[in-house]
């Protein structure tokens, strides 16, 4: 969902620029460019569709381009085609005015419509060549400051955006202005930085703050000066960013994703010993008091894509446990469908990267109904997690790969420790039952060593797999929401066709596209469920699919149905995702391997969808 950087100081901006657009490149792109203000004031633009490497060639690596105060963009497309004409930097015709943008700017036809009238013309098929006009129409007419101008710009404009500026009769100077889209600023000795996500400016420095919604940021001379829409100076803190540098890095393994995948013991753990205090759940951190728990009158969990997956496996657990009626939405259908929500219910987003569009929206609107609202958020002072009332941060660490499977997991495990802790306080389990469920929450990060452990076998069937053209998973209970979550695994890096499907449902209808060899991977964690499932495989069986069973070790009968079998430890029964979901993430990445595909980068799709 593309990347924006900026750097003004006393060094060569260009090889900051490219080297900043490279380490967000995992968030998704189809082309790229820079602007460099050159010591003699002029400002040079450079674009070019495609991968990173072919606007550094045009650039020679940023040696070509000469000053030390410039902006780089990697676009993801959402007004005009990927083109070089369309790829940012955007800027007036005269070039006093030049600037980077991610968002959209949803009003954009009134808009562009207003500047033809005064005599504007346009070059691409962007929204942000719209802005960035609007802008220099401000700066013109009201001959004033670029934070009049801005702001100016900022009341007209309606949607989403994180954009850095930069005016020929300001050099040194980049303006940075945001509504909804991720950009956080650094400062050095005598340098700033600007930058969609950390790991662009972490080489340079931790020093960061987080502009908010509605403000302007003037980065110049290794200071920031921020302001709101009056124009008046606002005063912030800086944060200490804590991610380490190699943390962010592939540590020796061939893909982020492989590297995320054996990072899950460790992140599960950490997570779970953050609100662990002498082996009793603490959610102080969290905000959440006991009165606050109590209260709760119904649950509603809201995400997009994965974090949805675990929102629908913590509803059969957080039900079970804590006996509060849950209900699990994708955002992008709660923002609008105007939910008629329990004055004293609880709001529960979810969500990695803390900046998804639809996720952000679904926590504004329960905030404007005035209903509680808990993030839980992989990312320090992303966007959901500065909103909503209270924040469950998973620690998962850096998440680089498009396709989630630590945080996902990490993710999990607050949902866990919320739904034991809830069931607790509302007097539904006895001190046995919570000190167990405990207990057995903290065998997990070892029994999930155990299955990775075990990649080979996996990565052996999965080569098997490359030519699929569909793949069904089905489960019942929680294990449908594990399917959910392998087949979104599978589609989304080996591009292959696949669907999770409730496994008593098959019969009324998806059962028809079951043909021979079709690949059927039966999920079979739920004891009480295990004989209903098999039935269901046996049905696709009788159609000619080939079958994988994915259950517990002990259910050995599963070898007279299944083809292949993969077995995982056994754990309590609300648990079971933690485990049966690693096979499944294991299978996606050795098919997409298999199938020579980018694992990190998955085409169309971005780590972070900061717009609609
Ligand atoms: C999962 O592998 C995908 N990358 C995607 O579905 C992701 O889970 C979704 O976009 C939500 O992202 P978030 O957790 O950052 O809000
Ligand atoms: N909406 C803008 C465009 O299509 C910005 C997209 C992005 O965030 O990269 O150019």
């Amino acid at each position: 969902m593309c990347g924006i950087v900026g750097y003004t100081g006393e060094r060569q901006a260009a090889v900051i620029l490219l080297e900043g657009l490279s380490k967000l490149e995992y968030r998704g792109y189809d082309s790229a460019g820079v602007a460099v203000r050159d010591n003699d004031g002029k400002i040079e633009v450079v674009k070019a569709k495609g991968r990173l490497s072919v606007l550094e060639e045009k650039t020679n690596g940023g040696q070509a381009l000469s000053g030390t105060c410039g902006i780089g963009h990697t676009r993801w497309a959402t007004h005009g085609e990927p083109s070089e004409g369309n790829a940012h930097p955007h800027h007036s015709d005269d070039l006093s005015v030049v600037a980077v943008h991610n968002g959209i700017i949803e009003n954009y036809q009134e808009l562009k419509d207003k500047l033809i009238r005064k005599g504007y013309q346009f070059y691409s098929e962007t929204d942000t060549e719209i802005a960035v006009k609007l802008i220099d129409y401000y700066y013109k007419k009201y001959l004033g400051t670029p934070v009049d101008a801005i702001n100016h710009a900022m009341v007209r404009i309606r949607g989403s955006y994180a954009l850095a500026v930069m005016f020929e009769e300001y050099p040194g100077e980049i303006y940075a202005a945001r509504k909804d889209s991720p950009m956080i600023l650094g400062v050095g000795e005598g340098e700033c930085y600007l930058a969609s996500d950390v790991p662009a400016i972490l080489k340079y420095t931790r020093n960061v703050y987080y502009i908010g919604n509605m403000e302007i940021g003037r980065l110049g001379k290794g200071q920031v000066t921020f302001y709101n829409l009056d124009g008046d100076q606002v005063e912030k803190e800086a944060t200490e960013i804590q991610w380490d540098a190699e943390a962010a890095e592939k540590a020796g393994y061939e893909h982020f994703m492989m590297k995320e995948i054996h990072e899950q013991p460790k992140a599960v753990s950490d997570t779970l010993r953050s609100v662990l205090r002498d082996g009793r759940i603490d959610l102080s951190d969290v905000g959440l008091t006991e009165e606050d728990i109590k209260e709760i009158s119904r649950i509603y969990i809201v995400a997009c894509g994965s974090a949805y997956h675990v929102g629908v496996a913590a509803q059969y657990v957080i039900e079970d446990l804590a006996k509060i009626p849950v209900r699990v939405e994708l955002a992008s259908e709660f923002r609008y469908r105007r939910p008629l929500l329990d004055p004293s219910g609880l709001v529960i987003v979810i969500s990695q990267s803390g900046e998804t569009a639809d996720s952000l929206a679904a926590l504004r609107e329960a905030k404007e109904k005035g209903i509680k609202t808990l993030g839980i958020v992989n990312v320090v002072g992303s966007s959901i997690a500065r909103e909503a009332d209270n924040v469950f941060y998973t620690l998962a660490g850096p998440e680089i790969a498009v396709a989630t499977t630590k945080a996902y997991s990490t993710q999990l495990i607050a949902c866990y420790a919320l739904a034991i802790q809830f069931a607790k306080v509302r007097g539904e389990i006895d001190d046995e039952d919570y000190t167990g469920l405990i207990t057995e929450l903290e065998t997990l990060p070892d029994k999930i060593g155990k299955i990775i452990e075990d990649k080979e076998r996996i990565q052996w069937f999965a080569s098997k797999q490359a030519a699929a053209k569909d793949i069904f998973f089905i489960g019942r209970g929680i294990d449908y929401a594990i399917t959910l979550e392998g087949s979104l695994k599978m589609k989304e890096i080996s591009y292959i066709h696949s669907e999770a499907y409730a496994a008593g449902e098959l019969k009324h209808g998806t059962i028809s596209l079951i043909e021979d060899g079709t690949l059927v991977i039966g999920v079979l964690t739920q004891q009480d469920l295990y004989e209903k499932t098999v039935s269901n495989m046996v049905e696709c069986k009788s159609r000619g699919a080939y079958l994988m069973g994915l259950t517990t070790y002990g259910n050995y009968s599963i070898e007279d149905t299944a083809d292949f079998v993969v077995y995982v430890p056994k754990t309590d029964v609300h648990f079971s995702v933690s485990l049966a979901v690693i096979p499944l993430q294991l299978m996606a990445y050795y098919v997409s391997l298999a199938k020579g595909l980018d694992v990190d980068k998955p085409r169309n799709l971005a780590k972070s969808v900061t717009v609609e």
